[in-house]
């Protein structure tokens, strides 16, 4: 039987339940889980984060940080593994499209498991992202 799913706005959640939820959907193997001080930044600092819940199990993660005019950018996508498939995802975007102005435009970088599902759902690829990544320097 497919669960009632609801969704919250905002990031005053129990770091242990958002940890664990990354894990749950694999998406922890790409992101700092190994370091709760981290983990707990993460959520501190977004500024637009949409839940799902299944009761009280935290199910799926939207985390943006935004300016919610301009442009917003989707850090982490994630879904329970043992719940992917049933539309939550989108809803999390749904969601967090619907927090921002109109003018606004949702960037994120794709895991390489997630690469397929972003143009699947609508999203555009940009052939002009760039990225500096830890360690890397401006050169010249
Ligand atoms: C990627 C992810 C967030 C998708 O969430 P979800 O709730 O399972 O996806 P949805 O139910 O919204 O899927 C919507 C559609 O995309 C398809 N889809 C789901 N995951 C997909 C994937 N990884 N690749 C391609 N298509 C996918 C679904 O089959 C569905 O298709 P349909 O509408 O034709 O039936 C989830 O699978 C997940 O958490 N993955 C692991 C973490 C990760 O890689 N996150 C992305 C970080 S950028």
């Amino acid at each position: 039987m497919i669960p009632t799913i609801t969704y919250k706005l905002g990031n005053d959640l129990d770091l242990d339940a958002v940890i664990d939820l990354y894990v749950a959907s694999t998406l922890g193997e790409r992101r700092p889980v190994d370091s709760r001080e981290c983990m707990a930044q993460m959520m501190a600092h977004a500024n637009l984060v949409v839940t799902a819940w299944d009761g009280d199990l935290l199910v799926g993660i939207s985390r943006t940080l935004t300016d919610f005019c301009y442009i917003a950018y989707l850090a982490d996508l994630a879904v329970r593994q043992s719940h992917q498939k049933q539309g939550i995802g989108k809803e999390l975007i749904r969601r967090t499209q619907a927090a921002l102005g109109p003018r606004a435009r949702i960037i994120l970088l794709a895991a390489p498991a997630a690469q397929d599902y972003y143009p699947h759902i609508g999203f555009t690829q940009h052939p002009r992202a760039w990225t500096l990544g830890p360690g890397e320097r401006v050169q010249g």
